[in-house]
């Protein structure tokens, strides 16, 4: 078959799946069904539902009014899009979706005028939804969120970048339409996991590696790359599976908890984009939703450390920057700057001052994380106890690139830890690109 004749047929396929307007229909099953953990809230089933899907993380800013959009996104080579407004107002919002045209959109990406998403609106994830959840959201859209008169802000994409229309076909490489299946093998606790995580949760938006077109390269535990660790805005959405120095493999299923309610555990502490995923969702969870989530993701099998040793704990360092021994690059740096909280041991004062020794983040292969924080600082986690009293200074002004290149490969390369070096130039790239993060703390309203 010739090229030209393939995406023809492509088109067409395209065209007609677009046109599949039926609503889903589901059976529901403890796992699917989000009735009683919202009751267990105190709040809706839909409010509970859109705190699952943390919908207001990108469809509420900080001054706008609840859930009328606004929030300016990147999409990789093309240009920004903003996100809509989903309050009931007929003219500038979804006042006038019925239920299948938004199922339709939830699942598939294609609006009720017909026009494509860009998948920056996660609906591949959310095309896992059972259909009990998704008219719970619906209703909750419509009758609980106040209509906002807020007009929507036009793309910043021009002429030829704009493949909208493409978007039909990118939807049949990467689009599986199908809810989530149970597992009958497993228990319902993995079950409610996996439906959290792989749907409403849409972790993989930011934890899963993206390929060429953008998509996602996995969007369940079958594949080898779901949840392996993706860089997103400068920030690396660490390794979710069983890697035993740099993804979860030393956590425990109570670690897991701990980290999604609180922000934080004895390994570390959530920062940059995750803190918008505690603060504005996990943080939101029950108990038992969380523990599914936690279940799931244990079960996840190492992939790229399958063979690596494990982590350590090694004294070395902290003998020699004791003695005010500087000889090891970075250590004065260290010495200096970070350890004042993080303690010449590296061990912190967990939970609240984190630990780097150990710490899996620490270990990444990529360190965009860490030199993102330590340039920038991060958002204050903010969950059921409150907002947490410390957080990361940023460094901007103080350090210079050389000098945070040397305190962040000190790090990943003491106590114990083992990762590589990181270079002035890596610093000075991510610099540019980024600005000192908020100091406030805030939860953005639904409603
Ligand atoms: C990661 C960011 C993100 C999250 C999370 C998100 N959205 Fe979106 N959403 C977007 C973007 C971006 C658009 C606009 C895409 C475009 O213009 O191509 C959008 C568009 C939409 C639209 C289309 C409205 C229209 O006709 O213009 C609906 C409906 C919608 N989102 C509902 C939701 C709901 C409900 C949730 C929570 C369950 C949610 N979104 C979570 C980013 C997000
Ligand atoms: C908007 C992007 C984004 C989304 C969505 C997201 N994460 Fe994260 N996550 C990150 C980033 C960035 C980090 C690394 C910083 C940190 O450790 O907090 C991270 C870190 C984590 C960690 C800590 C890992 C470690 O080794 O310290 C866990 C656990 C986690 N995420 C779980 C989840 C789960 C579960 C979901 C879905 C419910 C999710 N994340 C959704 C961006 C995201
Ligand atoms: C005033 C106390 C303080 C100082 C000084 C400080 N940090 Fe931090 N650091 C924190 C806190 C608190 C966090 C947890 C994230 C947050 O809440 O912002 C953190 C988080 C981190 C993390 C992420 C670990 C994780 O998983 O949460 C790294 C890496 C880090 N700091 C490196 C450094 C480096 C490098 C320096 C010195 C240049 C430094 N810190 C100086 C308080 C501090």
């Amino acid at each position: 078959m010739s090229f030209k004749k393939l995406s023809l047929s492509l088109v067409t396929a395209a065209l007609i799946a677009g046109c599949n307007s039926e609503p889903v229909t589901t059976t529901s099953t403890v796992a699917t069904d989000s009735a009683t953990q919202a009751q267990a809230a105190g709040i809706s089933q839909g409010e509970y539902v859109a705190r699952l899907g943390n919908c207001v993380a990108c469809h509420s800013t900080l001054d706008g009014a609840p859930l009328a959009g606004g929030l300016k996104m990147a999409v990789p080579m093309l240009g920004n899009i903003y996100t809509t407004n989903i309050t009931p107002d007929p003219q500038n919002g979804i006042g006038q979706y019925t239920f299948a045209q938004f199922d339709k959109v939830m699942r598939s990406g294609v609006a009720r005028d017909g026009h494509r998403l860009y998948p920056a609106m996660p609906y591949t994830s959310y095309a896992k939804m059972s259909e009990q959840d998704m008219q719970a959201l619906f209703k909750f859209l419509m009758e609980e969120v106040k209509p906002a008169a807020q007009a929507n802000i036009a793309e910043e994409i021009k002429g030829i970048r704009n493949v909208r229309w493409g978007m039909g076909i990118w939807n049949l490489l990467a689009l599986d339409k199908k809810p989530y299946e149970m597992d009958k093998s497993k228990s319902d606790n993995w079950n409610r996991g996996a439906y959290l995580t792989q749907g409403l949760g849409h972790c993989g938006a930011c934890h899963t590696p993206r390929g060429l077109l953008m998509q996602e390269k996995g969007l369940g535990h079958g594949d080898s790359e779901f949840l392996a660790g993706a860089p997103l805005d400068h920030w690396m959405a660490s390794s979710l599976n069983g890697d035993i120095n740099s993804g979860i493999g030393r956590w425990d299923q109570q670690d897991v908890v701990e980290f999604l309610k609180n922000g934080h555990n004895k390994f570390g502490t959530a920062f940059g984009t995750m803190v918008e995923v505690v603060n504005n969702s996990t943080s939101h969870m029950s108990d038992a939703d969380l523990q599914g989530v936690a279940e799931y993701l244990k079960s996840l099998p190492a992939r790229s450390e399958a063979k690596a040793t494990p982590y350590v704990a090694g004294t070395a360092e902290t003998e020699q920057l004791k003695k005010l021994d500087f000889s090891k690059a970075g250590a004065r740096v260290y010495y200096e700057y970070c350890s004042n909280c993080h303690v010449t041991s590296g061990a912190g004062y967990a939970p609240y001052q984190p630990p780097l020794a150990g710490n899996p983040v620490v270990m990444d292969k990529d360190a965009s994380s860490l030199i993102n924080l330590t340039l920038n600082g991060s958002l204050r986690v903010f969950s059921g106890q409150g907002p947490d009293v410390n957080n990361m200074p940023y460094f901007r002004q103080l350090l210079t690139d050389q000098q945070i290149a040397e305190a962040v490969t000190f790090i990943r390369s003491s106590w114990g830890n083992t990762a590589s070096a990181v270079t002035a130039a890596d610093v000075a790239a991510i610099r540019q690109a980024t600005d000192p993060t908020r100091n406030d703390t805030y939860v953005l309203r639904m409603k």
